[in-house]
């Protein structure tokens, strides 16, 4: 069988870190082109990766390669126009998280999906984790009984992600801890909970610390624009009465950073904290708390990019669907809005109208 043809647009942290570190493993592909808007990063790349060729414009690179699978992890305003020329182009796409800045872009990555007949795949690795398997099993066996609340979040100390950067521009990240880490918490509570319908929300933002120096030691700037939140919390209601409680910190002054989800359920709950699960029961009423003992989570992104393969040659549905991130997007811009009015937000259950987007390469920045 020939070798699948690979490209990708975007080469920083992500890009190299998950995106080619694993697609480098995959023994059925060929890592093709790279391209980033930066040339010395698309150059790095290529030489770390061993990559032919090296681009700075996507359409470029769509017009002269042919590729059968392109990744998209540049900054999350270029994630809908590349991942649609990519799609025009007659490719697979696996795109990076958040899917996009708003259910309307997302529905437009859908719709090009659609038309172009290839598969679409958001990049949420939590959801693959084996935690997250294991959780998304036992609720669909029935074992926590009916689930009525939820808590989920992602808590930093420090851990602003520079400034002045496209993560603290909401023109091109869309807001800040609750885009970039509570989407992934965000996410895995609807799909373990098996996609509930959002029907309002309620969420405040707070930016304390954008004219300090309590930055990321380790991230590049510390002037220029910080436009976004760095504490987000939020309160969704979903049809039938079920509620999730989100709480999402680049930095604030709490203990280390750490991960959390909790389900409630009228026959037994779990938490998900700090890397560990434990399942919440009873027998002939004495309380148990069990320990699955599951395997470790795994290189980054390994998991999912085997998975995505699979899903390619065997012609199988990826189990991040883009169609799942539209209804992400509508809570978190929904809690964004909610932030600004301060008040709460109706979510409308109407079907989303796709955005226009404009495929050509934006630039970085704003
Ligand atoms: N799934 C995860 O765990 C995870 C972790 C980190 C980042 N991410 C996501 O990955 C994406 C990238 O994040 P990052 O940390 O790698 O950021 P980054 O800034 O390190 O890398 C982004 C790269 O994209 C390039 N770029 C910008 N505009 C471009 C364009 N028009 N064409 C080609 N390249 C362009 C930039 O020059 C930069 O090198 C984001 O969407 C982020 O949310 C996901």
């Amino acid at each position: 069988m020939a070798k699948l043809r690979y490209g990708i647009i975007g080469c920083g942290g992500c890009g190299r870190g998950k995106h080619l570190t694993s697609y480098s493993k995959m023994p059925d592909v060929e890592l093709v082109a790279v391209c980033d808007i930066i040339a010395s990063r698309a150059n790095f790349a290529a030489d770390q990766f061993n990559v032919e060729a090296a681009y700075t414009n996507y359409m470029e690179m769509l017009a002269e390669e042919e590729l059968d699978i392109v990744s998209v992890a540049t900054p999350n305003h270029v994630h809908a126009p590349a991942t649609i020329a990519a799609l025009q182009a007659g490719c697979h796409v696996h795109c990076e998280k958040p899917a996009s800045l708003t259910p309307e872009l997302v529905q437009a990555m859908v719709n090009a999906k659609d038309k172009s007949g290839k598969k679409l795949m958001i990049g949420l690795n939590n959801r693959f984790t084996p935690w997250a398997q294991f959780a998304k099993a036992y609720v669909a066996a029935g074992k926590l009984g009916e689930i009525y609340h939820a808590k989920c979040g992602w808590k930093r100390r420090r851990g602003i992600p520079g400034k002045g950067g496209w993560f603290t521009t909401k023109a091109c990240s869309g807001g800040g801890p609750l885009i970039d880490l509570g989407v992934h918490y965000i996410d895995v509570c609807n799909y373990i909970m098996g996609f509930p319908k959002p029907i309002s929300v309620s969420g405040q933002t707070y930016s304390k610390f954008a004219d300090g120096q309590v930055f990321n030691p380790n991230a590049s700037g510390y002037t220029g624009t910080y436009d976004v939140e760095d504490l987000a919390v939020g309160f969704v209601r979903y049809a039938g009465g079920l509620t999730l409680d989100i709480e999402t910190s680049w930095a604030s002054n709490t203990e280390s950073e750490y991960t959390f989800v909790e389900l409630y359920g009228t026959e037994g709950g779990l938490k998900y904290e700090k890397g560990r699960l434990t399942l919440f029961s009873s027998f002939e009423g004495t309380q148990m708390n069990t320990t699955p003992l599951l395997a470790a989570d795994g290189a980054w992104g390994l998991a999912e990019t085997y998975h995505y393969i699979d899903c390619i040659q065997n012609d199988k549905e990826p189990m991040s669907r883009p169609e799942e991130a539209v209804f992400v997007m509508k809570i978190i811009n929904g809690l964004y809005e909610s932030a600004d009015k301060g008040e709460e937000v109706k979510l409308s259950t109407a079907k989303v109208k796709a955005a226009k987007v404009d495929v050509k390469s934006p630039a970085f920045g704003k």
